[in-house]
C-alpha cells in the first residue's frame, strides 16, 4: 500500500484495513467518512500512538488540528485523557462527518472532543495540557513549542515545511541540512528551558517530514 498517498481513502479501500487491530478499525472507519487523504491517517497513527508510549492522561489540545484525527486517536489510546480541544483557524467541512462516524464506532468519544475555529494563538493553555501538532506549516511549530513551553505543558510536534528565513537554525546550517538544523534547535531550545526531550520519527515512507520532537517539563 502507498502510504504517502494524498487520495481520499473511500469505503472503496476499506479492504486494506482487514484486521481486527485497533488501526485497521480506525482505517475502515476513515473509508466509511470517506474525506481523508490517506497519508493524514497513516501520520496520525503513528505520532499519536508514539505520544501515548511517552505521555498520558491530561487536557488534549491538538493546535492546527485539520481533521482533528490525531485528537481523537490520542483519547481511544488512551482513556486516561478526558477530553480533547482541538484548534484550527480553518476547519475542513468534512471534520464533524469524520467525527461523527468515530463516535458511532467509538460511542466513548462522544462530547469528549471540542472543535474550535480560531488562531492558536487564542487558545488558553495550562500546565495539565498535552499540546500535540501534526505538520504545523513554517513557524506554526515555532509558536506552538513557545506557547507550551510557557504554558509549561507537554508537547509533542512534528514539523512539517521549515521557513528558513524565519525560524532560527542555530547556526548550525554549515555543517547539517538547513530544517534539521532548526529541528535541532527547536528540540534545543525546550531543553535550555529545563524540558525533557525524546526525539523520534515516524516512518518515511508516510511522508518525509517525519521527525517527531516530544517534550515534557521537568517534573516537581
Ligand atoms: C498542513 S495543515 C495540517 C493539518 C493537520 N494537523 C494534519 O496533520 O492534517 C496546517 C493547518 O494549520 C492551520 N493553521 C494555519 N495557521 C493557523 C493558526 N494561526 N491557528 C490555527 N491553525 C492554523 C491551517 O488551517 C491548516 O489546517
Amino acid at each position: 500500500m502507498n502510504l504517502s498517498s494524498k487520495n481520499r481513502l473511500t469505503v472503496k479501500e476499506s479492504f486494506l484495513f482487514p484486521g481486527d487491530n485497533l488501526r485497521d478499525k480506525v482505517g475502515r472507519a476513515v473509508c466509511e467518512a470517506g474525506c481523508l487523504p490517506r497519508k493524514e491517517l497513516f501520520e496520525a497513527w503513528e505520532v499519536a500512538r508514539r505520544i501515548r508510549r511517552r505521555f498520558r492522561g491530561g487536557r488534549v489540545v491538538d493546535l492546527a488540528c485539520g481533521h482533528g484525527l490525531t485528537a481523537a486517536l490520542l483519547l481511544l489510546l488512551d482513556d486516561t485523557s478526558p477530553e480533547a480541544f482541538a484548534v484550527d483557524r480553518s476547519i475542513p467541512a468534512s471534520a464533524g462527518k469524520l467525527h461523527e462516524v468515530l463516535v458511532e464506532r467509538w460511542p466513548r468519544l462522544e462530547g469528549r472532543v471540542a472543535f474550535e475555529e480560531k488562531s492558536l494563538l487564542d487558545v488558553p493553555l495550562s500546565s495539565r495540557d498535552l499540546v500535540v501538532s501534526v505538520h504545523a506549516c513554517g513557524g506554526l511549530t515555532d509558536l506552538i513549542l513557545a506557547r507550551a513551553a510557557e504554558a509549561g505543558a507537554r508537547v509533542a510536534v512534528l514539523p512539517c515545511c521549515h521557513n528558513l528565513s524565519e525560524s532560527d537554525k542555530g547556526s548550525l546550517d554549515g555543517w547539517i541540512d538547513a530544517p534539521m538544523a532548526v529541528d535541532i534547535t527547536r528540540a534545543n531550545c525546550l531543553k535550555s528551558k529545563g524540558y525533557r526531550i525524546y526525539t523520534q520519527t515516524i516512518p518515511s515512507e508516510i511522508t518525509p517530514k517525519n521527525r517527531l520532537l516530544l517534550a515534557e517539563p521537568p517534573q516537581d
